[in-house]
C-alpha cells in the first residue's frame, strides 16, 4: 500500500475560484487537487484531498490521518485564527502537520496576524497563492527521502 499524505481544507475554500479572486487567485480546489495528485503519485505517494465548512469534519480528519500516520498538508482557512479545537486535536493525536495559506496573512487584517495552529505545527507556508500547497508538498517529499539521522 503507497503511504498517503492528507490534503485537509477548511470553510469558504470549496469557493476556490470565484472567491475574491484578487486575493486567492482564479485556481479551483479541484485545479489544486488534481496538480498535487499527479505529483504525490510520481513520487508513490497517495493523496486523501478532502474539503469541509465544519470545524468538527476537521478535528475528526485530523485525528483520522494521525492514526494512521499520515502527513497533513492543512488549509484551516478562518479557523486558523479561532480555533482550539483543532490545534488540540493536532497536539493530542500528534498530527504531523504543514501549514498553508494561499495569502500572505501578515500583509491583511490584524484579526488574520495569529494563528493558532503554527505554534504546532511542523512549517508554516504562506502567501504563494496555490502554490502554496506544491511547496507543501514538496517539503514533505524531500523529508520522506531523507535518510533518517
Ligand atoms: C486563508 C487565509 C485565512 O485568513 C482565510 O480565512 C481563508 C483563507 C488562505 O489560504 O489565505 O479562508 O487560509
Amino acid at each position: 500500500m503507497k503511504p498517503a499524505i492528507h490534503v485537509l481544507n477548511g470553510p469558504n475554500l470549496n469557493l476556490l475560484g470565484t472567491r475574491e479572486p484578487e486575493t486567492y487567485g482564479r485556481e479551483t480546489l479541484a485545479d489544486i487537487e488534481a496538480r498535487l495528485t499527479a505529483t504525490a503519485g510520481a513520487a508513490g505517494f497517495d493523496i486523501l484531498f478532502r474539503q469541509s465548512n465544519h470545524e468538527g469534519d476537521l478535528v475528526d480528519w485530523i485525528q483520522e490521518a494521525a492514526r494512521t500516520g499520515a502527513a497533513i498538508i492543512l488549509n484551516a482557512g478562518a479557523y486558523t485564527h479561532t480555533s482550539i479545537a483543532l490545534r488540540d486535536a493536532i497536539s493530542g493525536s500528534n498530527a504531523h502537520v504543514i501549514e498553508v495559506h494561499l495569502s500572505n496573512v501578515h500583509a491583511r487584517e490584524d484579526f488574520r496576524h495569529v494563528s493558532l495552529i503554527a505554534p504546532v505545527a511542523a512549517g508554516v507556508i504562506l502567501g504563494f497563492g496555490s502554490l502554496s500547497y506544491d511547496l507543501a508538498l514538496h517539503g514533505l517529499l524531500a523529508k520522506a527521502s531523507q535518510p533518517k539521522s
